[in-house]
């Protein structure tokens, strides 16, 4: 839990049975919305990591992108985009995951980091843990050293952070 963990969960909006019976979609849209939260949502994440000399946010295509780019841009550090199967040009590397139906893929150029590049990986939720592991293993492939995992909300009832420690890597959330 972040130093704003408390108010960033009180304006996230639960939308029961989206996108199917039984699922409550925690819906991030009213948090951005809010310009006094979205800017306390970045500053807790500055707040974090800007003495942990940060290389590069990797931001998880598509909604990581809305919290790894200012983030970015307040650490001084590069900002490379993790994209689903087939939206990046130059040569790639990619890493499938499981879904609850079927498989994905998510990307990263082959040239995103330097050997040793210190790695903060972004996301806005991690719910099985399974999109956020494919973007760390990536990265770690790459020759990237990921820093931590994290992300806006963790779901820990679905208990992917732990599947994400488990694997080695560290996880913060600002709320859960
Ligand atoms: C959502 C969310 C995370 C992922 C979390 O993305 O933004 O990336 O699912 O689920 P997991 O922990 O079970 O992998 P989604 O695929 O809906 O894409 P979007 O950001 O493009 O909406
Ligand atoms: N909210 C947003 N994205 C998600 C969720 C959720 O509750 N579960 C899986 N991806």
């Amino acid at each position: 839990m972040s130093i704003y963990g408390d108010y960033i969960k009180s304006v996230i909006r639960t939308v029961p049975d989206w996108p199917q019976s039984g699922v409550n979609f925690r819906d991030i849209t009213p948090l951005l919305q809010n310009s006094a939260a979205f800017r306390k949502l970045i500053d807790s994440f500055v707040h974090r990591y800007q003495e942990m000399d940060i290389d590069a946010v990797a931001a998880i295509d598509a909604r990581g992108f809305i919290v790894g780019a200012p983030l970015a841009y307040e650490l001084g550090c590069s900002f490379v985009p993790v994209r689903k199967k087939g939206k990046l040009p130059f040569k790639t590397i990619s890493e499938t995951y499981t879904l609850e139906y079927g498989e994905a893929e998510v990307e990263l150029h082959s040239d995103a980091f330097r050997e040793g590049d210190r790695i903060l990986v972004v996301d806005d939720l991690i719910a099985t843990g399974g999109t956020m592991l494919a973007a760390a293993k990536l990265i770690t492939r790459t020759g990237g050293h990921v820093v931590e995992t994290a992300a806006i909300v963790d779901l820990p009832d679905l208990s992917g952070s732990q599947r994400i420690r488990d694997a080695g890597y560290s996880v913060f959330s600002v709320c859960s």
